[in-house]
């Protein structure tokens, strides 16, 4: 089994030279958001797509940053603050920002490293790496400190498989929100699909299984016929009597969901509309948290995404009650112009500024500061 604790730095250390993403060159980034204009300008229009858009009118993928926008927080001042610490314990396990990865599938797509790289970056950073069921590298060779993603797939014993081949992670993520995949029309139009040589390592599956049919890209007919839209929450606690692992729950939006995860034995919930890519329509995630954060805040973490971009949304998303949050397509731009390192030192710069500007020595701090809703 290839995954240990956060490995020594120097393993992971950054790679002098390297040049490995698709759009292939260093990123003069001034802030996080930074990497998707680098990235955009340079991936060929269908892959961007695929990674920037969402389902349907795209109204919650936008809904997202309009509702990160209205959060409005009222810092503190004469704090007396020199250094902010961002460090949070996640499950356990101490990180260096309140922060993991979020999981997203095939890497490769961007990087011909992958999965290998952004996860060797965030050991670096000292960060969670969620690894997604849909990676393009298998999950054995995934360095740092990982989690696993599970999507429920038809077949129980594959599920199985994938449970017994994750016991060497820190944590099992079940993504709850992919009864079937969201109708994400730009990669119907564009008629997505993997180019040779980008597969879902994790699994066996064939190129016929990811051929696009009428009004399916070919991710979302591989999806139709791999993924069981049957998942309920006896399953979880089925997989909750077979694994040791803390399970995450992502996906929940509604407290009644949260308060059901905890009864089958879940230790955190991702409050998360999957970055927009599924229910078009469904509430911004940061404007279902609160209620979540009421209902099972005490009990267990509470984390988030859907949106996140910079440090102040981090700010933002911890202020209103979240115990962390998974970073997705900012964090896969940077990875497409090989800049994954850099990436995270700007997140962390932005965080611990915001805290600063905030008046908050730790994280505890920002809990307690006022916000409010300027919708
Ligand atoms: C995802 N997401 C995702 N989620 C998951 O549970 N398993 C997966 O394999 C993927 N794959 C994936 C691919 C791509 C290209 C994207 C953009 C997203 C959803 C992801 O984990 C997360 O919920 C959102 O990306 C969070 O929103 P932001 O941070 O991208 O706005």
């Amino acid at each position: 089994m290839g995954i240990e604790p956060i490995a020594p730095e120097a393993e992971h250390a950054p790679r002098a030279g390297a040049s490995a993403g698709v759009a292939g060159r260093r990123a003069g980034a001034v802030c996080l958001a930074d990497y998707e204009h680098l990235a955009g300008d340079l991936l060929p229009e269908p892959l961007r797509d695929f990674i920037s858009g969402g389902s349907g009118t795209e109204s919650t993928l936008d809904g997202n940053r309009r509702a990160l926008e209205r959060v409005r927080i009222t810092p503190r001042v004469m704090a007396g603050v020199e250094v902010a610490d961002p460090t949070q314990q996640l499950l356990g396990t101490a990180a260096s920002l309140p922060v993991a990865v979020a999981p997203m599938a095939y890497q490769r797509l961007v990087h011909s490293e992958g999965e290998l790289e952004l996860a060797r970056a965030a050991a670096v950073a000292g960060v969670p790496y969620v690894v997604s069921t849909l990676s393009s590298v298998p999950l054995e060779k995934i360095p740092g400190d990982c989690w696993f993603q599970l999507y429920w797939l038809r077949d129980r014993r594959v599920v199985e498989e994938l449970v017994a081949r994750a016991a060497g992670c820190s944590a099992l993520v079940v993504t709850v929100d992919v009864p079937v995949m969201g109708r994400r029309l730009r990669d119907v139009r564009n008629g997505f699909a993997l180019p040779d040589g980008v597969v879902a390592a994790n699994l066996e599956t064939t190129k016929e299984a990811h051929t696009a049919v009428p009004g399916l890209s070919a991710v979302a007919a591989h999806t139709q016929s791999a993924f069981s839209p049957t998942v309920s929450w006896s399953d979880l606690e089925w997989l909750r009597r077979r694994t040791e692992l803390p399970l995450v729950v992502k996906g929940i939006l509604d407290p009644r969901d949260a308060r059901r995860a905890v009864e089958a034995g879940a230790s955190a919930v991702v409050v998360s509309n999957h970055g927009g890519r599924q229910l078009d329509g469904a509430v911004a995630s940061i404007d279902a948290l609160p209620a979540v954060v009421d209902a099972v805040g005490n009990e267990i973490e509470v984390l988030m995404d859907s949106g996140i971009r910079s440090g102040t949304d981090v700010l933002k998303a911890l202020a209103v009650g979240a115990h962390g949050v998974l970073v997705g397509r900012p964090l896969l731009w940077a990875l497409a112009v090989d800049a994954c390192d850099e990436a995270f030192g700007l997140l962390r710069t932005e965080l611990t500024d915001a805290m600063l500007l905030a008046g908050c020595a730790d994280l505890a701090a920002v809990k307690e500061l006022s916000w409010r809703n300027d919708g």
